[in-house]
């Protein structure tokens, strides 16, 4: 038998906490193995694998949450399974075949079933996949073997005061992607390359950083962690940018808001535009929608105000409680966007 958990699950924050079990998957002689379970929070490697030197890896972030009528429910796996095979595919890794994807997530959220968080504590069970390879070599070139692997964590909301409004600042200084570099790819060189500017952001009290395009530093691209939307005129605006991860987040907003009878448009958003938005936001699966209060221009001597009234707009508000509602299964799935994990 398990201790009892003793957790403040309203007081998560997004961190790491140690669960039960994680699930992995090997992959040599070109197939993948059996899926194993494991409790140890170690990964034994060869100090040449490709994946510390010259960065093959590549990760996904999606959650698991528990409804009011008790079940568990994954959201949009099929997408993070594809997205992570074309991560894989970016870096010259062979990708996880779907099916053993969803048979992974299943067992690892079933496998930690008492670290779900309760529902109505605003907090969800993030789920890790994780790919690397392994093969000692010290030529740049593709490894032979890899790693999948699938860890869970209790989570809460990723900027501070979840679904509040905060200021972001615009990053000239630094690029986080290029424009034919690997930005659309979720592979830790990205994050990496945007570790000083994040850290520059916080420190002058900014919840998170925004790059522009960096070949022309004209348009805007994206966070470190999250897609940007404008919105106005009943319009929801997102920048369409070969530098920016596709949120599934972003791409689940842009039903919602097609739903809800708004126009959509995926075009360049100039910098300047953003004096004219009603509302804006940050979206991904850590940030769900983080509104925006305002976004400075430091290097340029700028500031948007977006939210005047320092308060999240309707339209975010409306979108955000869409989300949310069939996330928790408190708003019919229509598009079939949830796999029940737990009945
Ligand atoms: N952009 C970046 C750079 C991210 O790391 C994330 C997080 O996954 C997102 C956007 C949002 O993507 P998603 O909505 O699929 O989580
Ligand atoms: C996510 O939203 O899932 C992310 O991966 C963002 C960040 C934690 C890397």
């Amino acid at each position: 038998m398990k201790e009892p958990l003793n957790i403040d699950w309203s007081g998560l924050s997004f961190g790491y906490m140690t669960t039960d079990y994680n699930v992995r998957c090997s992959y040599k002689n070109g197939e993948w193995g059996e899926i194993e379970t494991t409790s140890s929070e170690l990964i034994p490697m060869h100090m040449a694998a490709t994946c510390l030197h010259y960065g093959q890896e590549a990760f996904e972030g999606l959650k698991a949450f528990r409804g009011k009528d008790g079940k568990v429910r994954v959201f949009r796996m099929d997408e993070n399974a594809r997205r992570i095979r074309k991560s894989a595919e970016g870096i010259m890794m062979p990708p996880i075949p779907e099916d053993k994807f969803y048979e992974m997530v299943k067992l690892v959220v079933r496998l930690n079933e008492r670290f779900i968080p309760p529902y109505g504590t605003g907090a969800s069970l993030y789920i890790r996949p994780l790919q690397i390879g392994i093969t000692a070599q010290v030529g740049v070139k593709p490894a032979k073997e890899y790693l999948f692997l699938i860890f869970v964590t209790p989570v809460g909301p990723y900027f501070k005061g979840g679904f509040a409004t905060t200021p972001y600042v615009i990053t000239r200084r630094y690029d986080r992607a290029a424009p034919l570099g690997t930005g659309t790819f979720k592979v830790g060189g990205n994050y990496a390359a945007s570790l000083r500017a994040s850290q520059e952001a916080h420190d002058a009290g900014y919840s998170a950083e925004f790059y522009l395009d960096a070949r022309e530093k004209k348009y805007m691209d994206e966070c470190g962690a999250a897609n940007f939307f404008g919105i106005k005129n009943n319009t929801y605006i997102t920048p369409l940018s070969t530098s920016i991860l596709p949120s599934i987040t972003n791409k689940s907003l842009i039903q919602l808001a097609e739903d809800l009878g708004m126009t959509v448009e995926r075009r360049q958003v100039p910098e300047e535009e953003l004096a004219t938005f009603e509302e804006a936001g940050a979206c991904g699966t850590a940030a769900v929608i983080s509104p925006i209060e305002r976004i400075d221009d430091p290097e340029n001597n700028r500031s948007y105000v977006i939210a005047k009234d320092g308060k999240p707009g309707p339209v975010c508000t409306r979108l955000y409680n869409t989300l949310r509602g069939i996330q928790l299964g408190e708003i019919e799935d229509t598009h079939g966007w949830n796999t029940i994990v737990i009945e």
